[in-house]
């Protein structure tokens, strides 16, 4: 895992074509917490190649303050991931953060990517090591998506991929990530649900995919309430306007987080003074130590995007 990304917020993951130099260069200034420059679906096979220097330069020539960066590689299953892998990480340096590996299908495709990055990584003297995010965008996929999130001590995400995962299960979509009217309920919940659990069972960020409709933005900000109800950490954006909406709604509110506060400090003055009680009553409810590991984790979470608690 990159020792520095590995616990930063990344509540807005913005996907970048890596042969648009345009939106190359705007990539850094979006307020996204983490950008990844693409070389795989948004990209022509025709310009898959000439992509790889564009994206290297990008990252070397481009300042990205302390926004993630990573590259998106091509899946194990073209001909293309390898060259990618070693012409990306040889070449851009140690601001790359992590290589993005899509259409992840076992442990094994992982590993493969981990053993590639391990060598790069002597050749050419790397100091910090490149992470992992991997894409769970196919039936097989998700069967495995626990071994998958075990698989290697570099992941950092693991992420549902929704358009390619209606393809993989044939599901009557022509849009990829958007409600389906038709179906009573949310067609992707037991995916959601199946991989947070593999995604913290083992540690990692766990993020939703990509929400095609991007001039609908009301639309965005429900559909990305439902993972980050679940708990997700954060959903890709494709367009400039999504990034605001997602950063908003994968950030507690102020009252979430002021609440949290006042919970952990309720509870350490309950367990430490007087009857030193575990279970106590917390305005109108009952908080004890489960209360405050949910608090924490607001806390946590909210501290990460900048918060802070308001004056009293
Ligand atoms: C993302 O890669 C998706 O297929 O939804
Ligand atoms: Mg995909």
């Amino acid at each position: 895992m990159s020792e520095r990304t590995k616990n930063l917020p990344r509540r807005s993951c913005h996907a970048t074509p890596g042969s648009n130099e345009k939106m190359l260069g705007k990539a850094p200034g979006l307020g996204a917490d983490m950008v990844f420059l693409d070389l795989e679906d948004s990209v022509s096979p025709l310009e898959k190649e000439a992509a790889r220097g564009k994206v290297v330069n990008a990252i070397k020539n481009q300042d990205w303050g302390d926004t993630t960066v990573c590259v998106r590689v091509n899946a194990w299953d073209t001909e293309w991931t390898y060259r990618d892998v070693i012409t990306i990480v040889e070449n851009a340096g140690e601001r790359l953060d992590e290589i993005m590996l899509p259409k992840v299908e076992n442990a094994a495709q992982v590993v493969a990517l981990d053993l590639l990055l391990t060598q790069i990584e002597k050749v050419i003297g790397r100091q910090s090591r490149v992470g992992i995010e991997a894409q769970i965008e196919t039936a097989r996929g998700l069967i495995n998506v626990e071994e998958i999130c075990a698989a290697s001590d570099r992941l950092e995400t693991i992420i549902f991929g929704p358009a390619d995962f209606a393809a993989s299960t044939e599901m009557p979509v022509l849009t990829g990530g958007v409600q389906i009217p038709e179906y009573p309920g949310d067609h992707f919940h037991y995916v959601f649900s199946k991989i947070l659990m593999a995604g913290r069972a083992n540690g990692l960020q766990v993020i939703d995919g990509p929400f095609l409709k991007i001039r609908e933005l009301d639309a965005l900000r429900d559909y990305a309430m439902r993972s980050r109800i679940l708990g997700f950490d954060g959903k890709w954006s494709l367009h400039p306007d999504q990034v605001t909406v997602i950063n908003e709604v994968y950030t507690p509110t102020q009252e979430q987080f002021d609440k949290a506060f006042d919970i952990l400090e309720a509870y350490e003055k309950a367990t430490t003074e007087g009857e030193r009680r575990g279970a106590v009553m917390f305005g109108d409810e009952m908080i004890d130590e489960a209360s405050r590991k949910m608090a924490n984790k607001f806390v946590s979470r909210g501290e990460r995007a900048g918060m802070a608690r308001s004056a009293e």
